[in-house]
């Protein structure tokens, strides 16, 4: 019998730490669970809202609705050839976790992602990406629970419309399709991307060439410049690397001489807002127990007792210092509820 939890502190369930107190929570372990869990919250027309392990949001208050947390697990490969392999994951797995898994049996693709906190269920929804790789390459279909229809569906890579860190169901479907299992398409065969960065150069420096030792590559790179949501509070970058229009790129190279940029299709070029944010001051800047991650501006932290509201207040005077500076709104990465 699935337990429904009463006025339930999140203070655990989100990486920034904040203690904010949902009306209802539930933890689904099946799909028959979770069914349960969303009729429960249908027949009573309570809002409900689905989470993984909360590493891309934040509350700025109580949530007056059903928190599901849904803990589908399971690591199964469904089918294999000579070069590839089909894996299904559950949405409740943790990302990392996967990761080390696939790393430990030879399967290559995900390695550039170790690290990255949150679930697999996650991964589709917001299309995570690190060094050069992103979710979308990597998934061949995902399957999903119609909230309207009660039924289970799956999605095509090409049906999920991934872009940069955005996906279909951040839009409308979210709202009706609740990520059950993922199902990953890995190598056996080597498949390296080193591209970004100083990957190359850092994994160069091991005797050996191997997996395991990229894997170690990239978790030595982020534990360098990202905040350990175990001690520190974050959820990642906060905002998204804004992509902006020729003439706007011009006139911030003119007054700041080289400005770092990427190619972002016809026109158009991403700058990193990490560099924005650092230009216009907020690098390890701390008000109270909220502040700018001193190697990672792109980042803001909970020192401590942080409310969610004061992180979105600080996080709101950074964007506004940013748009003054460089007539550039940042969008938001971290996905805030009111
Ligand atoms: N930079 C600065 N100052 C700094 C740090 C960086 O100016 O203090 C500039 C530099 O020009 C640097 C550039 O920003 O070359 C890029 O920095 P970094 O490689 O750290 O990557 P990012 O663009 O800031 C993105 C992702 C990260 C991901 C890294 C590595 C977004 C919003 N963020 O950050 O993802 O780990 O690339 O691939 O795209 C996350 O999504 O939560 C996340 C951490």
């Amino acid at each position: 019998m699935l337990k429904i939890h009463k006025n339930y502190s999140l203070k655990n369930n989100t990486t920034f730490g904040v203690d904010i107190v949902s009306s209802w929570f539930t933890e689904p372990e099946t799909v028959e669970e979770l069914e349960y869990g969303i009729r429960h919250a249908q027949e009573r027309a309570l809002e409900y809202l689905i989470i993984g392990e909360g590493s891309n949001l934040l509350f700025t208050g109580p949530y007056e609705g059903m928190i599901i947390h849904p803990l589908l697990s399971g690591i199964d490969l469904l089918d294999e050839s000579e070069t590839e392999l089909m894996v299904k994951v559950g949405a409740g797995v943790n990302w990392d976790a996967f990761v080390e898994h696939c790393v430990r049996h030879n399967w290559y693709g995900t390695e550039n992602l170790s690290l990255i906190p949150g679930s697999v269920g996650a991964t589709p929804v917001q299309n995570i990406g690190a060094y050069g790789v992103e979710a979308k390459d990597l998934i061949e279909y995902v399957e999903v629970f119609n909230t309207q229809k009660l039924n289970v569906e799956i999605l095509s890579n090409t049906a999920c419309k991934f872009a940069y860190r955005d996906s279909i169901f951040k839009h409308i479907y979210g709202e009706h399709y609740i990520v059950i299992n993922v199902v990953f398409n890995l190598k056996k065969k080597k498949n390296f991307v080193l591209d970004y960065g100083n990957v190359k150069e850092e994994f160069m420096k091991f005797t050996e060439q191997n997996l395991a030792n990229l894997r170690q590559t990239i978790i030595s790179i982020r534990e360098n410049k990202l905040p350990d949501p175990e001690e520190t509070g974050n959820a990642g970058s906060f905002f998204k690397n804004p992509v902006v229009p020729m003439d706007i790129f011009d006139a911030i190279q003119e007054k700041y001489g080289s400005v770092p940029n990427y190619p972002a299709g016809k026109g158009k070029v991403k700058i990193p807002a990490a560099w924005l944010i650092e230009k216009s001051g907020w690098k390890g800047k701390r008000e109270g127990d909220t502040g700018c991650w001193p190697k990672q501006p792109l980042v803001i932290v909970n020192y401590g007792k942080a409310t969610g509201r004061e992180i979105f207040e600080f996080s709101e005077k950074i964007r506004n210092s940013v748009q003054s500076n460089f007539d550039i709104l940042l969008e938001r990465e971290v996905t805030v509820l009111h």
